[in-house]
């Protein structure tokens, strides 16, 4: 057993190495002997990172920046966003027994989810750097993240059936204003929450931050019928939604 392991490690060590130096050949071979293409390997990447079992990655591999900015910006991105949503409304018309009492709620982010941040990455994706908080905030100031357009329909769906619309967002509290503007100027407004994060809960992982904010509206009162988010860290912990459902986003990770 341990010499297996050792010899695996051995392999893995030596096999990556050779991979990334050698990506300029049309195809290579996996770990299992498959003949694969450089977009066959970043697909891989992608999907298993929507699949979370790639996790806290920092940046989006060198060798796949330009078929992951590619994938933002297609027809395949939005196909596959448009599905989410449809799904979350077949959920909502099948499965969820509202009360109409002003206390059902559904909660969304806002990074990817009602905003796209493609413009900023599209400009600081490559070279797989890692994200410029400072660089990415003074993006934000500027308000000018434009709707993602299958999220909007949905938000204003949910609003119309008298389900009260919270945000719940990674954005830092000072930005509320910049936010706020951002999201009004794009076509939301008639959310029942905005909810930043202080100070005291950068201390904090976003999942945990989050959860904290969903026992206190349960507390409120509410009943969580469902989360749209882009990231993981939307959804885990307790008390979780009835369902959650996570639009595609392969450019960065929030734990
Ligand atoms: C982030 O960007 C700012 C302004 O462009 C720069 O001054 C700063 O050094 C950068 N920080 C890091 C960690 O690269």
């Amino acid at each position: 057993m341990g010499k297996a392991l050792c010899s695996s490690l051995v392999f893995i060590c030596f096999f990556i190495p050779l991979v990334s130096a050698n990506w300029n050949i049309l195809t290579q071979k996996t770990h299992g002997g498959l003949m694969i293409s450089l977009k066959n390997y970043c697909e891989g990447w992608r999907i298993n990172v929507e699949l979370h079992n790639i996790r806290d990655f920092e940046v989006v591999p060198e060798e796949c920046t330009e078929y992951i900015g590619k994938y933002m910006r297609s027809t395949q991105y939005k196909v596959d966003s448009e599905r989410a949503i449809e799904e979350s409304l077949i959920y909502l018309s099948t499965s969820c027994n509202l009360k109409k009492d002003g206390e059902d709620a559904w909660i969304f982010d806002i990074d990817d989810t009602l905003l796209s941040t493609v413009p900023y990455y599209k400009d600081n994706l490559y070279g797989g750097k890692k994200l410029n908080v400072t660089d990415f905030e003074d993006w934000i100031k500027k308000g000018k993240a434009p709707a993602l357009d299958y999220s909007l329909k949905f938000f204003n769906d949910l609003k119309s059936r008298g389900i009260q619309v919270i945000l719940i967002s990674s954005r830092r509290e000072y930005l509320r204003s910049f936010t706020t503007d951002n999201l009004v100027n794009v076509g939301y407004h008639g959310w029942a929450g905005l909810i930043l994060r202080d100070p005291a809960d950068e201390l904090i992982s976003v999942a945990k931050y989050k959860s904290d904010v969903r026992k206190q509206l349960i507390k409120n009162g509410y009943r969580i019928w469902g989360i749209i988010g882009d990231q993981y860290s939307s959804f885990e912990g307790t008390p979780s939604s009835t369902r959650g459902f996570k639009l595609p986003n392969p450019l960065y990770y929030i734990a």
